[in-house]
């Protein structure tokens, strides 16, 4: 500058045209460098935040399996029809019956049917009784059922529920899609008075693990080891002892027992529901059915009137 003020005045020109040029790369340089500062900070969004994925891009595969006995047909008939009749967005949400071994001659016939229209039925190598490990041989034998058929992973997310849970799938998939796909474990934590996920474990109501924790629990020694006792606590002493599920959702007061009987795990139904449980009976059902106005969709039509 000092120099340049000095020089005469074809050289001042010069000068200027220089600048000019300078200032012109200076901007191409910026305006590059723009580009690529944005793409990194694009990629370490996606990198260090917890929404692990761009949520447009892959919708979240979610199967839930709820575990039941070869001879509750009526339960399952009526579950097909709760869960059939659900819509949800940016998901795909499979539901099938997990049994053991079928032990009668009419069983192999009702249930080969069901099979057969359906294809909904998870048949384990197991033999039906409580607190022998019907969940560890499920979630143990998922991979060798499901990996290697389709995109990996599978399933993003697992539920086991139970036969007696209303699970409302919209809410599910909502609250599921921002939470991480990797070392989940997700429920109503027990004991019921607690919000701590980390306390205990999740109720057998409706738990949601990732599929890496399906195959953690499908090669570790940990659950071949300890599968006796109430099985949902028995999943939970995994988690621990594995040190896995350490990113834990705790789903309460959105999922919770039935009101009737009032208790600590029970609650009033509410709008903000993912899930409610000891649905024990019809009439359970259909007042838990009326209140989330699950029929309300219904078209008008010439061939039926309901009211
Ligand atoms: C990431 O997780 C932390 C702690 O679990 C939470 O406070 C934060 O809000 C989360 N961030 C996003 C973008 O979800
Ligand atoms: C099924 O389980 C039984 C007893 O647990 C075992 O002996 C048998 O080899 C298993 N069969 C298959 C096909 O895995
Ligand atoms: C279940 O049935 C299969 C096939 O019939 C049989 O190989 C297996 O041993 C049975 N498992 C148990 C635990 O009874
Ligand atoms: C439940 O949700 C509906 C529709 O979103 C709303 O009209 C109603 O006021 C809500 N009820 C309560 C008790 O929050
Ligand atoms: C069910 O429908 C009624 C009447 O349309 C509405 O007031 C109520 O908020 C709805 N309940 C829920 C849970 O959406």
């Amino acid at each position: 500058m000092h120099m340049a003020v000095k020089s005469s005045k074809p050289n001042r020109r010069r000068f200027i045209f220089s600048c000019f040029v300078f200032i012109f790369f200076l901007c191409v340089f910026a305006s590059i460098n723009q580009v690529r500062f944005n793409g990194i900070l694009k990629f370490g969004r996606f990198a260090l935040s917890n929404e692990s994925l761009p949520t447009n891009e892959e919708e979240v595969r979610i199967l839930i399996s709820v575990l039941t006995i070869p001879d509750q047909y009526l339960r399952r008939h009526f579950l097909r029809l709760v869960y059939g009749t659900q819509t949800y967005e940016g998901a795909k949400v499979d539901v099938k019956f997990v049994l053991c071994n079928l032990t009668k001659e009419d069983q192999k016939v009702m249930v080969g049917l069901e099979i057969m229209r359906y294809n909904d039925i998870i048949i384990l190598n197991c033999t039906e009784n409580m607190n022998k490990g019907k969940t560890s041989t499920f979630f143990t034998t998922l991979p060798d059922i499901f990996n290697g058929v389709g995109p990996y992973p599978p399933y993003h997310y697992v539920m086991k529920a139970d036969d007696d849970t209303y699970v409302r799938l919209n809410s599910l998939v909502m609250s599921l899609r921002p939470l991480p796909r990797e070392d989940l474990y997700y429920g109503f934590v027990i004991p019921c008075g607690s919000m701590d996920p980390f306390k205990h474990y999740m109720s057998g109501m409706g738990f949601v693990v990732s599929w890496d924790i399906v195959e953690w629990i499908h090669g570790s020694d940990i659950p071949k080891k300890h599968v006796e006792g109430p099985e949902d606590k028995v999943f939970g002493d995994w988690m621990r002892w594995g040190r896995r599920g350490n990113n834990r959702y705790n789903a309460k007061w959105y999922m919770y027992n039935y009101p009737d009987p009032p208790s600590v795990c029970s609650h009033q139904l509410w709008n903000d529901t993912i899930a409610v449980h000891l649905l024990k009976n019809q009439d359970k059902w259909i007042r838990t059915l009326t209140f989330f106005n699950h029929t309300h969709p219904l078209n008008p039509s010439k061939m039926y009137h309901t009211c």
